[in-house]
């Protein structure tokens, strides 16, 4: 499927539970939140990760099918890192059944519930980065908040405990391979856990700062709560606004070419003060646009020396420096180059991942040619349109953050 190396990380995403407390006709993974479910959700967050892993989903015995096409279309292009297996009959031994198809590079795992649908990516990062670092497991914990008693059967209290030595923990959890191997070979008992397992065995476990969206989706209670989180709330600091843009450069062969954020070794250059990357051009001014603040050619000057040979990502973070202080957040952005060449399509996503990244809101890159006319059509040179969605800051999309 690929040429890259073998991935040396894996993560086991369980989603084999059938989500009794939860008391939803399907099991708990094929529950949809907000129009997608909770596995394709929890998916998400695994493909969102930096390094390339290998995906296994635990699923229930009896909805395979179902969990390899859904995983499927979220692996996208990452297909080739997919495992689908049937789940057990507890937690652990689903974990056991992923375990058993760890492909031979992965030298670290990570194992996470497909009910914690809302986890960010950074924290399977963190985690990955952190087991590497100690070469130890790594669980994510959260201090916790309330006063915490010891209380006898009947609901007495018998004692407090302190909580500064208690860790609310979640997952993705994760373990050198050979800890979490040997650890589940030892088992002796159904424990809640993997670092409990992990922790038995006699192997170190650390905690790392957890993330509250990773909570567990295990009542109503939590799934309506994970629908308000995602949802977006009406505005109150004013409506979202659109601009657009357009920007254009002849060619010029005696420069490289930059465009929609990356360079194009082999392509012919474009004529212009800066890198001349028009779609990233185009990207400005409709953010500006939206924003209220003019243009380009208004804002930066072909005057400034500074920018003289500039790359866009440079005429992006100012640009969105400038939509900040206004007091706006970008929603998304969407972005056409018109011309003969490059071919975009092979490097569409590259753009896209490089130009949402600067930006922290997805990017849409396509391309059109003309049909042979105007400029665009006698290959004279490039064209670009975009239109931005920018929101008030104060409002948050479905992009989250949490204030703990
Ligand atoms: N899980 C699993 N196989 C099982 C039991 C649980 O893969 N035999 C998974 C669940 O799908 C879930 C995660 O382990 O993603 C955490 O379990 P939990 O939240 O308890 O889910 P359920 O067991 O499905 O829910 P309940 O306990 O309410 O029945
Ligand atoms: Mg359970």
């Amino acid at each position: 499927m690929t040429d890259s190396p073998a991935p040396l990380v894996a993560v086991i995403v369980v989603a084999a539970g059938s989500g009794t407390r939860l008391g939803h006709e399907l099991p708990k993974a094929f529950v949809p939140l907000s129009g997608r479910t909770l596995l394709e959700r929890s998916l998400d967050s695994v493909f969102g990760m930096r390094e390339a892993a290998q995906v296994i989903v635990v699923a229930p015995e009896d909805r395979l099918d179902e969990a390899r096409a859904i995983a499927t279309e979220r692996a996208g292009a990452a297909g080739g890192y997919l495992d689908v297996v049937p789940g057990g009959n507890s937690r652990q031994a689903s974990v056991e059944r992923g375990l058993a198809v760890l492909r031979p590079d992965v030298d670290t795992v990570l194992v996470h519930d497909a009910a914690r649908a809302l986890t960010p990516s950074a924290l399977c990062d963190a985690v990955v980065a952190a087991v590497r670092a100690s070469g130890a497991g790594v669980v994510p914990g959260l201090d916790l908040v309330d006063s915490i008693k010891r209380v006898d059967p009947r609901g007495a209290v018998l004692a407090g405990v302190d909580r500064r030595e208690l860790s609310a923990v979640q997952t993705p959890q994760g373990f050198p391979r050979r800890m979490l191997v040997a650890a589940f070979g030892a088992a002796t008992e159904e424990l809640t856990d993997d670092a409990a397992l992990v922790t038995a065995a006699g192997f170190p476990v650390s905690i790392i700062p957890g993330d509250p969206l990773a909570f567990k989706i295990t009542t109503r209670w939590d799934l309506r709560r994970a629908e308000l989180l995602l949802a977006t709330p009406a505005d109150p600091a004013g409506s979202p606004r659109v601009g657009t843009g357009l920007d254009v450069h002849a060619f010029d062969d005696t420069s490289e070419l930059w465009l929609a954020g990356l360079h194009w070794p082999g392509e012919r250059g474009l004529a212009g003060h800066s890198d001349g990357d028009a779609a990233v051009h185009a990207i400005c001014d409709a953010l500006l646009a939206a924003a209220g603040l003019g243009d380009v050619g208004g804002v930066f000057g072909t005057a400034d020396a500074a920018l003289a040979d500039a790359h866009g990502e440079v005429f992006l973070r100012e640009t969105l420096r400038r939509v900040g202080d206004a007091g706006f957040r970008v929603g998304n952005v969407s972005v056409q180059v018109i011309g003969n060449r490059p071919r975009l399509a092979p490097r569409r996503a590259e753009s896209e991942a490089r130009l949402s990244s600067i930006l922290g809101a997805p990017v849409s890159v396509s391309a059109t040619t003309t049909d042979g006319l105007g400029f665009t059509g006698r290959g004279e040179g490039i064209a670009a349109i975009a239109t931005a969605l920018l929101v008030p800051a104060e409002a948050r999309g479905p992009v989250l953050s949490w204030e703990a």
